[in-house]
């Protein structure tokens, strides 16, 4: 194979001391008339070494082909080839490219650089200027090449220019405006692996008329899909995957006779389902309101979502704002019976418009928007809604006059300036119908105080009965170790709770709570409030964000008179039904045992409503409403059809299942992970959960993962603040120095993430004292002294798992994550948005096949690995029939003495 390079190294020679006749004699060579060379076919060819410097004295050269080989080391600088037409040098070695190579290749119409590691070590490259004159380029392909930095803006006034390929590289920021109007026909940017990725809106792609194929996934493009989108005529191919897309799909799409395929997955789409005709269409992984294409949302969801829509979308509503049923815990959404009643959303940095889509909403009886950035008019429509009692609109950027609403409405347009036009018959710049009205927070607001200085944790009660046990560290490889040793007491704990091991316990783990005296009394300061507004009597009792009590006799019908035959699990705190309502609708409800009822019982029973009600996301599970009757005290939840992850990975054989695949495994983990670093940054709040572990772990019907159990989530007043709390939370999950000081920080739950993580690789529960190999009766240290030795890791993987070389290479680097989750010092682990950096691209790129056909170009592949990934998705979902019932595996393992009902609660993973 040297061969052919040395005969291009005497080509090139032979060049520099014309004449050479004899090379143009030469295969894989051609000369003009002159006898200078004028075009290199060598692709495919098996070459190795280096380019000669001297390269561009081929001034003749028109046509390169060198592509498919594995030449390495520096890209000559092709300066000055102005004949050079068509220059293939992609899938080698080239390690740099001279910062002049571009100069003066005027008569340029196609150049590919695919897959070289230009100037990886020197951190990549951008693209020079001097291109811009390459005045007729046809096709610019720069797949994997590693680009950096913005898009340049030149690229998008190259009038010739019909394909630009830019996947694969470490490209961000937005696509530059001057792409405006660009008649490019393939614009590929999908796969940024930087840091961040291209962002931006889609606008400016809905502007270029003769884009045919448009390939953005893998990016972090947000906004809706324009409605002008339907100018792209001739689009016949948009792969929109995995980027931060929102909102309502246009009818324009629908309308696209020539789209074949349509890529919509991983997004945060609401709304129907477009009916598109392409062949190719996927859409899983949004909140549509339906699994189906063109199947139409509920009209309360549309008046809803297109309100939405004229506020822009605002991120902290999307997570909930999913779906086809706003009752099931939209944010700032109240329901009774099923009605939408209030929409409460003061103070969330609104901008835009009110959609006169409100009036659709004929239950509403109070609005409250107050204090948002919301400008236009108040519409019409809303003086139509029979039912509304409270138009709270104060401080905004409304304009008069204001609608003529019936006197029974109090209106309340306070601290909007642009107010003066008010309504006939109203004072000026307020227009409220009662000015007398002290109250300008809906009962919803109410319901909880806005002070939530010690509020929202769950505390548990100091004084229990107990067995004490006790907890030696062991610190091995950084990883702390418990052994249970009866006498000894941690530090700052006054006592010591261990469940009692059931051998029916899911997990086999053993639960513990300590209990110590340097954080107050325990008592809930969320109680008064709670049980303020709950003696309101019977009436709906709405706590800011769309819960409500549901009454205890639409309980007992949808568990059937909780008969024994629903129960789901059971927990220290009570039984776990699963109920359906008249709609249809499955849900759990978590019944608390009349034997345990106290009033420091009511007051965690309250508290868990308190949390769940403020912490909202489609990876949190859900509470749905709740009934305080007599001594009933009930807790709805969502339904999770598939039951625990720990059920599927320790009990599968067990329960008849299938082992999970690693695909399913790397998605359960992106999903505990967003919800996770949900819980800790994005809420309102930041909140500490405690108690992360397998069993906690709910997977729905489509095996999407929830976090559930919030009995022992921690509010951390300011951000990442450690708290010192009562120790609490599960062996083998603890995070070394929660365990020792009691102080938390969020790090403590990232500690458990990684411990989870090693249980998705290995398939092993995190403690199991049954172990025969000592070492490996503990997961986090074993797991962190045998990672970085391939064989042992490889050894240790979950052998239900299929281990193709991709999935170790995959495997490998959850490992990796897993590993630095659980690094000793809290501060050297990472947060929950890293994890889920880590493992987006993860899910998005992982191939479940091996990909052998390194063609030519490799980015051909795409299209065909697009349809593999897909028809494999779809082979698992049919997989998966849904045919497990239990919610939580947890059985019997209700205390024989319900004195200490914290201890109790703190296992109520019965759910
Ligand atoms: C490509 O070249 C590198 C050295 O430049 C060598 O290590 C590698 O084995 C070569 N690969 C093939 C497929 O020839
Ligand atoms: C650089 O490019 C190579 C392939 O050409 C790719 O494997 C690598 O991930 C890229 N690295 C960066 C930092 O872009
Ligand atoms: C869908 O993709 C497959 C595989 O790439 C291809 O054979 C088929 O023609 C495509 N269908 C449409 C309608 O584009
Ligand atoms: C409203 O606009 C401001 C300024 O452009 C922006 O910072 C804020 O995030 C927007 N609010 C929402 C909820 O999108
Ligand atoms: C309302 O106030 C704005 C700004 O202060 C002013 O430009 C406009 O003329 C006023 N309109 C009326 C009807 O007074
Ligand atoms: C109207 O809203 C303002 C600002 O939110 C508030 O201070 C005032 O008390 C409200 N007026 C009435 C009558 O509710
Ligand atoms: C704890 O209780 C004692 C006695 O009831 C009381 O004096 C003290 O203020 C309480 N401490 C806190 C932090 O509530
Ligand atoms: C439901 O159960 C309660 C006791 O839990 C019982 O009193 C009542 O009669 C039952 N109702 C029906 C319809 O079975």
């Amino acid at each position: 194979m040297d061969a052919f390079l040395r005969l291009l190294l005497v080509v090139a020679a032979l060049l520099l001391r014309p004449p050479a006749a004899d090379a143009c004699a030469w295969p894989h060579i051609s000369c003009d008339r002159a006898g200078r060379v004028n075009n290199i076919d060598l692709k495919n060819a098996g070459l190795s070494g280096a380019l000669p410097p001297t390269f561009r004295s081929l001034d003749a050269l028109q046509d390169l082909s060198l592509q498919n080989n594995n030449l390495s080391g520096p890209l000559p600088s092709f300066r000055g080839m102005a004949s050079l037409r068509n220059a293939f040098l992609n899938n080698n070695s080239f390690d740099s490219i001279p910062a002049d190579f571009f100069d003066g290749l005027t008569a340029l119409l196609v150049i590919s650089l695919d897959q070289n590691p230009l100037n990886l070590s020197s951190g990549g490259w951008t693209l020079p200027a001097d291109v811009a004159n390459a005045q007729q380029l046809q096709t610019l392909s720069l797949n994997s090449c590693n680009l950096t930095g913005a898009i340049p803006d030149f690229l998008g006034t190259m009038n010739s220019l019909q394909d630009l390929k830019l996947a694969y590289n470490a490209l961000s920021g937005p696509i530059p405006p001057t792409f405006n109007g660009s008649g490019l026909q393939t614009l590929w940017l999908n796969n940024q692996h930087g840091v961040s990725k291209l962002s931006g809106t889609l606008d400016i792609i809905a502007t270029m008329p003769n884009l045919q194929q448009a390939w953005l996934h893998g990016n972090e493009f947000s906004g809706p899909i324009p409605d002008s989108i339907g100018n792209c005529k001739r689009l016949n191919d948009l792969c929109l995957n995995g980027n931060q897309l929102v909102g309502l799909v246009p009818p324009a799409l629908e309308n696209m006779a020539g789209l074949k395929s349509l890529q919509l997955d991983n997004n945060d789409f609401l709304g129907p389902v477009p009916a598109v005709k392409a062949g190719n269409y996927t859409y899983s992984e949004n909140g549509f309101c339906a699994d189906k294409p063109g199947v139409p949302c509920s009209p309360e969801v549309m008046a809803l979502l297109q309100f939405l829509a004229e506020v822009d979308y605002p991120k902290r509503l999307l997570g909930t704002w999913s779906g086809n049923n706003p009752c099931t815990g939209w944010l700032g959404v109240t329901c009774v019976a099923g009605k939408v009643t209030v929409l409460n959303l003061p103070e969330y940095g609104l901008n835009g418009t009110i959609s006169d889509s409100l009036g659709n909403l004929s239950t509403l009886s109070d609005i409250n928007l107050v204090g948002n950035h919301l400008t236009g008019h108040v519409p019409d429509s809303l003086a139509n809604l029979k039912s509304l009692q409270k138009l709270d609109l104060s401080m905004n950027d409304l304009t008069g006059p204001l609608p003529t609403f019936s006197s029974s409405v109090r209106v309340n347009v306070t601290g909007n300036l642009n107010f003066n036009g008010t309504a006939p018959g109203e004072p000026p710049k307020d227009a409220s119908g009662s000015p007398s009205s002290s109250t300008p927070n809906l009962p919803g607001r109410g319901a909880l105080p806005e002070n939530k200085k010690k509020g929202s944790a769950v505390l548990l009660a100091t004084t229990i009965p107990v067995a004490v046990s006790v907890v030696a560290l062991v610190s091995v490889c950084g990883v702390l170790i418990f052994r249970k040793k009866r006498g000894s007491i941690p530090p700052n704990a006054a006592s010591v709770v261990v469940h009692p091991r059931e051998s029916s316990d899911p997990d086999n783990l053993v639960k513990i709570v300590m209990v110590d005296n340097h954080d107050g009394n325990g008592t809930s300061s969320q109680g008064n409030t709670l049980s303020g507004s709950s003696s309101r009597a019977s009436d709906v009792h709405m706590i800011d964000t769309g819960n409500f009590v549901i009454a205890v006799q639409v309980l007992r019908g949808a568990t059937k008179n909780f008969t024994q035959d629903n129960v789901l699990g059971r927990g220290g705190f009570g039984v776990v039904y699963k109920g359906e309502l008249h709609d249809g609708t499955m849900i759990a409800v978590k019944r608390m045992e009349a034997a345990v009822i106290s009033n420091k019982a009511l007051d965690e029973f309250q508290a868990e409503i308190a949390i769940l009600t403020k912490v909202r996301h489609r990876n949190l599970v859900s509470i749905l409403g709740y009934s305080i009757e007599g001594n009933e005290r009930l807790l709805v939840y969502e339904y999770m059809s598939n039951g625990a992850l720990s059920k599927h990975l320790f009990q599968w054989k067990q329960f008849e299942l299938e082992p999970l695949s690693w695909k399913k495994r790397l998605n359960i983990a992106l999903d505990v992970a967003r919800g996770m670093e949900y819980l800790h940054n994005l809420a309102h709040q930041c909140y500490i959960h405690r108690d992360l572990k397998s069993a906690n772990i709910l997977l729905g019907d489509d095996f999407r993962a929830k976090v559930s159990d919030f009995g022992l989530v921690k509010h951390a007043p300011d951000g990442n603040f450690s708290v010192a709390t009562r120790l609490a939370g599960t062996f083998g999950y603890l995070a070394p120095e929660y365990a020792v000081t009691g102080k938390i920080t969020t790090k403590a739950d990232v500690f458990s993430f990684g411990v989870v993580l090693m249980e998705l690789i290995t398939g092993m529960t995190a403690i199991d004292e049954s172990r025969l190999d000592e070492d490996t009766r503990y997961l986090a240290s074993w797991f962190c002294q045998i990672r970085k030795d391939e064989e042992r890791l490889r050894s240790a993987i979950d052998p239900t798992l299929d281990l193709t070389d991709e999935t170790f290479e995959s495997i490998s680097v959850i490992a990796e994550l897993a590993g630095h989750c659980t690094s000793r010092e809290p501060t050297q682990r990472p947060d929950m948005g890293h994890a889920v950096n880590v493992l987006v691209p993860m899910v998005e790129k992982w191939k479940p096949v091996n990909d052998e056909t390194e063609d030519y170009m490799g980015i051909d592949l795409h299209q065909p690995l697009l349809q593999m990934v897909k028809g494999w998705q779809d082979a698992e979902a049919s997989m998966t029939d849904g045919s497990i019932l239990s919610l939580e595996d947890s059985k019997g393992s209700i205390p024989a003495r319900p004195a200490g009902f914290a201890e109790s609660f703190t296992s109520a993973d019965g759910r």
